[in-house]
């Protein structure tokens, strides 16, 4: 049988359990996106609460894009220092640490009326109203050596590898989905014109960190929207990028309209077929609460690993819980009051 505390690899990560800590913006770095002490705490708190791996709050590739405010920042060398000490007090702690590398675009209010936004095409955003530019041939081959450079950086910072961010409606799901790519060009239309970005970005980053550097992707299962990226096309993804030599998959998703406010592991049924059609491990997000139902998970399906984002912002110490067979539910209520001005927090911890 299999348990929530084997150790496992991804790549040549060795992880101590299945346990991993989705990324999470905490709006905690200096105004210039270097970390802090503050920040450093966050991650000294993850590590010592005995989570396997823990993947960062999303990184700007570019001084020029930040989607959030307090981001951490991977745009040049001058961050490499800072992101230094991230690393080495989880190591130091007995954790594993991920690096997400993201480009916002259209999905924002942040500052968007001086700064030039990027998108597949000038497809103003449902929601944020905001209508990007459509990018040239010449912007996407900048895209991609901003993605390929954050890789090398991170791998000099001593992280144990990088996460793509492909998901949640951000630049890249974006190329994915035909509602927000409408491009001629060899970048849309077709699935494997839609992927291209994506996988012209893992294979460029690849080519500069070498084969043993681990590069991860989180991406939506499906987009559940009219005309957005589906389940079938995801499936088509992951399997192409398996095959190019991605070191793990996140299935993610936006809001999936089937489910229910008290289901949890929603995304497992896709992330379970996903996994048996990759040799990829495959880590799974959203409601994970229960660790018996995630222990059943396991067994059942190929999915390796399950990760957290809100239940490790209430109890840090949630892995240590499980391991000490303290097998109550993680206690967050997934309210998303967590999301807050100050920096993330809890508002159930004083
Ligand atoms: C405060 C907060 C910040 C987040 N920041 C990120 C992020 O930087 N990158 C990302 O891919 N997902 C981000 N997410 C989404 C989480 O990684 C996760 O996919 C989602 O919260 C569902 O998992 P959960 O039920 O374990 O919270 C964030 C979520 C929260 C609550």
């Amino acid at each position: 049988m299999k348990t929530l505390f084997d150790h496992v690899n991804i790549n040549n990560i060795e992880l101590k359990n299945r346990l991993v800590r989705s990324a999470t913006w905490e709006r905690m770095a200096d105004e210039n996106g270097y970390v802090n002490d503050r920040l450093v705490k966050v991650y000294q708190d993850l590590a010592q609460g005995g989570v396997g791996l823990i993947i960062t709050g999303y990184a700007f590739v570019t001084a020029a894009e930040q989607p959030n405010p307090r981001m951490i920042g991977v745009c040049d060398d001058s961050y490499i220092e800072g992101l230094q000490r991230l690393t080495e007090v989880v190591h130091n702690n007995d954790s594993k640490i991920v690096l997400q590398i993201a480009y916002g675009g259209s999905q924002t209010r942040y500052q968007t009326e001086n700064r030039v936004i990027w998108g597949p095409s000038a497809v103003k955003h449902p929601r944020t109203g905001v209508v990007p530019i459509e990018m040239s041939q010449q912007q996407i081959d900048e895209l991609i050596d901003w993605f390929a450079e954050a890789g090398v950086r991170a791998q000099k910072a001593d992280f144990d590898g990088v996460q793509i961010h492909g998901a949640h409606g951000y630049l890249l799901s974006q190329f994915l989905s035909p509602y927000f790519n409408r491009r001629t060009d060899k970048y849309g239309g077709s699935l494997k014109n839609r992927m291209r970005i994506i996988c012209e970005i893992y294979e460029e980053m690849r080519s500069r960190v070498g084969s043993d550097f681990s590069i991860m992707i989180k991406i939506n299962c499906s987009d559940f929207t009219d005309n957005g990226f589906t389940f079938a096309d995801a499936q088509v993804v992951c399997q192409r990028l398996a095959e190019l030599g991605i070191d793990a998959i996140e299935v993610s998703g936006s809001k999936d309209p089937a489910a229910k406010p008290a289901d949890q592991s929603i995304f497992a049924k896709y992330a379970a077929k996903i996994a048996e059609q990759v040799a990829c491990p495959v880590i799974v997000v959203n409601k994970n609460r229960d660790p018996q139902l995630i222990t059943n998970l396991l067994n059942n399906t190929d999915i390796a690993f399950f990760s957290f984002s809100r239940p490790l912002i209430r109890e840090p110490d949630l892995p240590n819980r499980w391991k000490n067979a303290d097998f109550g539910s993680a206690k967050c209520i997934s309210c998303n009051k967590c999301f807050n001005e100050q920096g993330m927090k809890c508002i159930f911890l004083v």
